[in-house]
């Protein structure tokens, strides 16, 4: 069987060397690396490869994060076909494309290959911004809850198109800093036509849809919660659930009680959706708890926890380990999201990571973007702020922003790369992942792949 060639990737350029160019690349940068919609790409000359496959030919023992040095890997059909050393490369990829050559080669010199960003919490169905209130907190001013409720007026003036626009913008910004799968919530409608149209909006371009109609309490309804409730349990969750694969509750002192949010989730469910939670952000609560007692897929923010919410978080992986393998689908337990971006942006003290990596809980990162608490889309930040301000390692934030995420969505087929995953694809302008945290507010996503299909980047 004839099989295409792979070329040696020879060393990693140091010791004063520029970055070589890439084959087909035009001087002045990347954008001509090729592209093979639907068909085939072998990248070549990977200098440290990111799979989180334990075990994996080429990787490390005991090394949840499947590094891989002097690495290849075939992208085909939309599909990872294959990863591993370059030493098995070339039997491997012949046997892959069943000895057609691959439709694009590219040598990436010694760079970094990393799984797509997973960014299992996001809120980008919204008009406007909160820039005065971000000043102002800067200023001295405290984060509250009841911000929410400016975005929730200009969201229901927004037209369908200045919305749809937004959700554009933003994921072509996430994605241009290398996140493959976000997930999208509501929670700035909070009328059934609002929260409905939201829901509907973001099914346009994800299928992570989150309902979060229990954000807040409207300003019309101020006072009368369990009355929102009824309607958010009734009507509005009617109206949603066809768009949406999970319920949300933000359960904190000035948006919804244990019992609220329990009801809510209940009938979430009820429904069919999925369940995640918001809880333990402003202060201590008993959301983590209600979370795993519900089996919620993740519980986000995690700011403030007794010694019982880690008991109870790490608790609900019992017999998985500490990082379990994303690839094997072993999805039991509630992921601990922590969310950086917000601390950094309300400045509130960050979550302590170390704590619950130290318990045995499942740690995933996401953005958490929105116009109020955290208005970034970057997940290279989130690594850097986890690293330098939470203690976690490269590899833990890493693999949190990736794995943990796709666990977090309780999702087989992302965040990691092995031979039928998704064909999502982080290539670094950089010789190690440790760049992301090492290099803070850097771009160095140099190309993004999506099922196999080139993003742009940058
Ligand atoms: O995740 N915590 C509740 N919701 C958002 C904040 C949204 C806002 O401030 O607009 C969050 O931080
Ligand atoms: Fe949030």
């Amino acid at each position: 069987m004839s099989h295409p060639p792979v070329p040696n990737p020879g060393s990693f350029p140091t010791g004063g060397r520029s970055w070589g160019a890439i084959p087909g690349s035009a001087a002045s940068g990347w954008g001509a690396i090729p592209d093979s919609p639907g068909g085939s790409t072998l990248l070549t000359g990977i200098g440290e490869l990111t799979t989180n496959v334990p075990g994996g030919a080429g990787t490390g023992d005991g090394d949840p994060t499947g590094l891989v040095t002097d690495a290849v890997v075939l992208l085909d059909g939309g599909r990872v076909a294959w990863a591993g050393p370059a030493r098995e490369a070339r039997d491997a990829v012949g046997r892959a494309l069943d000895g057609r050559a691959p439709d694009v080669t590219v040598d990436v010199g010694g760079r970094a290959v990393i799984p797509g960003f997973v960014d299992s919490h996001t809120h980008l169905v919204f008009a406007g911004d909160r820039a005065a209130e971000f000043e102002a907190r800067m200023a001295g001013r405290p984060y509250e809850a009841g911000g929410i409720r400016s975005t929730v007026a200009a969201t229901r003036a927004a037209p369908d198109d200045v919305l749809r626009a937004g959700l554009a913008r933003h994921l072509d910004e996430a994605a241009r800093q290398g996140t493959t799968t976000v997930e999208v919530k509501s929670g700035y409608g909070l009328t059934v036509a609002d929260e409905e149209r939201s829901v509907r909006l973001a099914r346009e371009v994800t299928p992570e849809v989150t309902f979060l109609g229990a954000h807040v309490v409207p300003a019309e309804l101020a006072g009368r919660a369990d009355a929102y409730v009824d309607l958010v349990c009734g009507d509005m969750l009617a109206a949603c659930a066809p768009h949406a694969r999970w319920v949300d509750v933000f359960c904190e002192t000035g948006a919804f009680t244990p019992e609220q949010s329990r009801r809510v989730l209940e009938a979430g469910a009820a429904a069919g959706l999925g369940v995640r939670v918001h809880a333990n952000q402003l202060g201590p609560g008993e959301g983590v708890r209600l979370a795993v007692e519900l089996g919620a897929a993740a519980v986000d923010h995690c700011t403030y926890l007794t010694d019982a919410d880690v008991a109870a978080l790490a608790g609900s992986w019992t017999g998985s380990g500490a990082w379990p393998d994303g690839a094997s689908g072993a999805v039991a337990g509630t992921v601990a999201t922590l969310l950086p971006g917000v601390e950094f942006s309300t400045r509130q003290p960050y979550p302590d990571a170390r704590r619950l990596l130290d318990a045995g809980a499942v740690v995933a990162l996401a953005s958490d973007c929105n116009p109020g608490s955290s208005y970034t889309s970057s997940m290279p930040l989130c690594v850097a702020l986890a690293v330098r301000e939470m203690r976690m390692t490269v590899a833990e934030a890493v693999w949190s922003a990736t794995a943990g995420g796709a666990l977090a969505l309780r999702r087989d087929d992302v965040g990691h790369l092995a031979p039928g995953a998704r064909a999502d694809v982080v290539l670094l302008d950089a010789p190690s992942r440790t760049h992301l945290a090492y290099r803070p507010g850097v771009p160095l996503a140099a190309a993004v792949w999506k099922d196999g299909v080139r993003l742009p980047a940058g």
